[in-house]
């Protein structure tokens, strides 16, 4: 562990060349990295105690059962939340389908969410319309937020839950703290039962996250995006709020015996949330995971990765044929740069190469392309697109950055993508 400034030597990865160059990792919204820390306790758990928790009381199974209390205690400290109020669960979009299909809804009862919420914060509510709720959408700012909630109280409206995306994985924009603070107030002035959900996948360790002080219900958030392992994720809810959920997933580890009548009578909180046997190894590896990251500091990451974004922000725009998405001001997009062409960018045939492929296969450049699941801002603002974009169903690029990124390798990138510009010019723009 070297702090932030020398913390790419703790990525053993970014030092090993792969033909002959050294990989360029720009793709951390998806999946970040993982530190040789966490790579450590996931082997010591295969090498040394790989066992099940919760239920043997054997020597291997009690140190499993004090890893699992440890990890949950290193999340608690990172969010500033309390060890038992930590659920495991397999990614941010199980920790979002737990509470769609755990809190009880009346019938014509409204979620409200925006307009660019990840697939996994949208299609949920969405579905849930067949039984009777009404999902609703709006653009994205703090005051149309609390502008749409006085109006649905206006109504006589029921408002039940507010789901949101704190930091967009679209395009890196945010709702600050002080933001969602004036909504929670604003919600539960007007709707005194309704839940404020923060999808929080793109903010753990990219900002500092404290679930105290944002008051949210709960909060959702992926292990594998913030330098852990992949194939978990969190939810986080206040223990009161918990205690109102019925389980979604029931099974093995989440009863303490059947009553009478062979009905499960719950274990306690987190475990009835946690059924069946689960990922030890994942879990052991995020306690390692959430212990690096504050180490690092999330405040100083923030700050980090969003000087590396100003950076590349002022290069990027000297070239030509490309937008950026989201605003221009590099601050108010987190550690994102997501961008497309001004030109009809499309693969003929499976031998021509995209873009983000040239970048991989020259210089081992790692990017994301496509609409990075987030369909519901494409499908709602199509007439947006279509007038930029004439005809052509969108693609967006998108570099995101992380702590062990340089200024360097942006200048890498960039270089390419002028290359691939180039390459690019006698493709017509499309009209202004
Ligand atoms: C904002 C946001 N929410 C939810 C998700 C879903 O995360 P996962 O696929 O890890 O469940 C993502 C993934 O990119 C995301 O960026």
């Amino acid at each position: 562990m070297n702090g932030l400034k020398g913390c790419r030597n703790d990525f053993q990865i970014l030092s090993e060349k792969m033909d002959e160059a050294l990989p360029i990792y720009f793709d951390n919204a998806c999946m970040t990295l993982k530190p040789e820390s966490v790579l450590n306790e996931i082997c010591d758990y295969y090498h040394h105690y790989p066992a099940c928790g919760g239920r043997s009381y054997h020597k291997f199974g009690k140190i499993v059962d004090q890893k699992i209390n440890e990890s949950r205690a290193a999340i608690a400290k990172l969010i500033n939340g309390s060890r038992d109020e930590i659920i495991f669960t397999k990614n941010c979009t199980e920790s979002l389908n737990l509470l769609c299909r755990s809190i009880k809804f009346s019938s014509n009862s409204i979620v409200l969410t925006t307009d660019k919420e990840h697939n996994s914060n949208f299609i949920i509510w969405r579905i849930l319309e067949q039984e009777g709720v009404i999902k609703e959408h709006i653009y994205t700012n703090a005051d149309n937020i609390i502008e749409t909630i006085e109006n649905l109280y206006k109504k006589d409206k029921k408002l039940s839950v507010v789901s949101l995306c704190w930091v967009s994985n679209l395009d890196g924009t945010f709702i600050s703290d002080y933001e969602i603070i004036n909504i929670n107030k604003r919600l539960k002035q007007l709707f005194p039962d309704a839940i404020l959900i923060l999808d929080a996948a793109q903010a753990v360790m990219h900002r500092p996250v404290d679930v105290k002080k944002v008051e949210a219900d709960f909060i959702a958030f992926s292990i594998h995006k913030m330098m852990g392992p992949t194939g978990l994720g969190v939810l986080w809810g206040k223990k009161s709020n918990l205690e109102k959920l019925s389980p979604f997933i029931l099974g093995g580890g989440t009863v303490e015996r059947l009553d009478n009548n062979y009905m499960p009578v719950y274990l306690e909180i987190p475990e009835r949330f946690e059924a069946g046997l689960q990922h030890y190894a994942g879990i052991c590896g995020a306690k390692a995971a959430a212990e690096y990251t504050v180490k690092l500091n999330p405040d100083e990451i923030s700050d980090y990765e969003t000087e590396l974004n100003r950076y590349a922000t002022e290069k990027i725009k000297t070239l030509d044929s490309i937008e950026i998405l989201g605003p221009p001001e590099p601050e108010k997009r987190s550690g994102i740069l997501a961008f497309y062409f001004r030109k009809p960018v499309i693969k003929h045939n499976d031998d021509e190469l995209d873009i983000d492929e040239k970048l991989s296969i020259r210089k081992n450049i790692m990017i994301r392309k496509g609409k990075f699941c987030v369909y519901s801002w494409c499908s709602i603002h199509e007439d947006y697109f279509f007038e930029i974009m004439p005809g052509f169903d969108p693609v967006f690029y998108r570099a995101s950055f992380a702590a062990y990124n340089t200024k360097h390798e942006i200048d890498q990138f960039i270089d390419e993508l002028e290359n691939i510009v180039d390459e690019l010019s006698d493709l017509p723009d499309f009209p202004k």
